[in-house]
């Protein structure tokens, strides 16, 4: 049978992965976080003490990569590396901006490529990352382009985390979002951007409902969901 998707991109803090969430739940398909792969392959070189710049000692990691995906039971994505639910860990400041230098690599990305499309032929999707609309799924349903002012981005970051019980700084936070969209961005392997058939939504001025009563009318529209 064929499966439906949809496929939601934008920078770190518009908003993607809540709405990704809630999208999916309200629709009953699967929510999946790419970045949370992404950051996974990161963690994992992170614990074996290799830099992002050691590109020939992350290659031979990736083959030997036990990750792990499933849902629990209030239906939140989860994260195993090596047995372990890593979660959490992933979440991790530290992991971020690391996360998007070891994404930036062609092998890393050819890697996850194939993960990726796996969940979208085996179940209908809400996919949300950088390239699904560009890259992973060309074809999906609908393509929503998320963005938001870096402020309001950064806002959002700095109280996800506290809700999280970390602590943060709003400067450090606002500077590595820049930093990482312009990494994001301008990076030469299915970099950050807008596919051509995609909807482009600015959440700058949106809360939480009003955002996703907007990408709900877009997926009706599109889809008649
Ligand atoms: O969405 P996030 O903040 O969890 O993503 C973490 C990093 O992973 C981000 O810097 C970009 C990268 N990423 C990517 O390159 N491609 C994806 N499909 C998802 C995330």
């Amino acid at each position: 049978m064929e499966h439906r998707s949809i496929a939601i991109d934008g920078p770190a803090g518009a908003g993607k992965s809540t709405l990704a969430r809630q999208l999916a739940r309200k629709l009953g398909f699967l929510y999946v976080d790419t970045g949370a792969i992404y950051r996974t392959v990161a963690l994992k070189t992170l614990k074996s003490g290799v830099a992002p710049s050691e590109k020939e000692k992350i290659v031979p990691l990736l083959d030997g990569l036990d990750i792990h995906m499933d849902y629990g039971p209030d239906g939140e994505q989860r994260m195993f590396l090596d047995g372990e639910n890593v979660s959490k860990t992933i979440r991790e400041h530290r992991v971020s901006d690391l996360t998007s230098q070891v994404s930036a690599m062609k092998e890393v990305r050819d890697f996850l490529l194939e993960f990726q499309r796996r969940q979208a032929r085996e179940h209908n999707v809400v996919m949300d990352g950088r390239d699904i609309g560009t890259v992973v799924l060309p074809d999906a349903d609908v393509k929503i382009f998320l963005t938001a002012a870096p402020e309001a981005r950064a806002r959002r970051r700095l109280l996800e985390l506290e809700q999280r019980g970390q602590t943060a700084d709003y400067e450090t936070i606002l500077h590595d979002i820049m930093d990482r969209d312009e990494r994001d961005r301008s990076r030469a392997i299915a970099p950050l951007r807008q596919a051509e058939d995609a909807i482009l939504l600015d959440t700058t001025n949106l809360n939480l409902e009003e955002s996703l009563n907007a990408v709900l009318s877009l997926v009706k529209e599109c889809i008649g969901l």
